[in-house]
């Protein structure tokens, strides 16, 4: 009986699990696809920040549609990012790198009293702004992830970087991506908190590859301890607490 009781236990978890994706998604996948190749097309003529900047100017400033109310998968996503941080506990400042709109920031300001989003993309700051306005304590900034004001260092109790990384260029060295952990570590206070997530599909597609070492770089770093693990559909979130 018991064991049974465990069965749909794990049937019920495993359908909320799906739930968090439906067939009405699936044009979300095609648009994040499109405006993944239209990057990398500018990409090879201009810089990133062209290039972002170029993608913000199109789809009503919305390329990967995360604010389009017919696709419930990413506001489920940052919802479930957001319950995954260590319960209870409340942050000060919070830092969100590769912002974008500031959906996962506005969701991050409800458990920290300021959260600071920075995007290489000025058009997506101009957007966040306009969008959180309502928010005060969320503010936006045009950054690069590769060059993060050292004043920042030690600022924040919380940062978190949702589907960013695997956007700097490729190939991206494994020394790269701890670098950048390192990095990341250094910006927050001890015992601060770290939120990562990026995409993933399936072991073999090579996106979940570079999904896989992102996260291994950052379990790597000696500035970081795992907290916990989450794989879900379709990405995998780490979070860690600064040593
Ligand atoms: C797929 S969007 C994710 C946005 C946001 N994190 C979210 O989950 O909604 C990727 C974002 O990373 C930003 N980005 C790409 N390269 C970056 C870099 N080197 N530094 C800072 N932001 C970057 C892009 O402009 C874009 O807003």
């Amino acid at each position: 009986m018991l064991q049974q009781t465990g069965f749909i236990a794990t049937l019920r978890r495993n359908a909320d699990r799906m739930a968090f994706m439906s067939p009405r998604d699936i044009p979300l996948f095609l648009r994040s696809a499109r405006t993944d190749a239209a990057i990398a097309r500018v990409r090879a003529i201009d810089d990133d920040q062209a290039a972002f900047d170029a993608a913000y100017n199109g789809h009503n400033g919305d390329p990967w549609a995360s604010n389009d109310g017919r696709y419930r998968y990413q506001s489920r996503k940052y919802d479930t990012l957001v319950s995954l941080l260590p319960s209870g506990r409340r942050f000060a400042q919070g830092l969100d790198l590769g912002s974008g709109l500031g959906l996962l920031g506005r969701r991050l300001a409800t458990r920290a009293d300021a959260v600071l989003g920075l995007d290489i993309s000025q058009r997506a700051v101009e957007h966040a702004r306009t969008l959180n306005a309502d928010m005060p304590s969320l503010r936006f900034d045009q950054g690069d992830i590769r060059d993060i004001p050292v004043a920042l260092d030690g600022c924040f109790d919380l940062v978190a970087i949702a589907d960013t990384i695997y956007y700097l260029p490729q190939p991206l060295a494994d020394s790269t991506l701890k670098a950048l952990a390192m990095r990341v570590s250094r910006l927050l206070k001890p015992g601060g908190v770290c939120l990562l997530a990026n995409h993933f599909f399936f072991f073999a597609d090579p996106d979940s590859r570079i999904t896989r070492r992102i996260h291994r770089a950052f379990a790597w770093s000696p500035g970081f301890t795992v907290l916990s693990e989450h794989r879900r559909p379709f990405y995998l979130v780490s979070i860690l607490e600064a040593a």
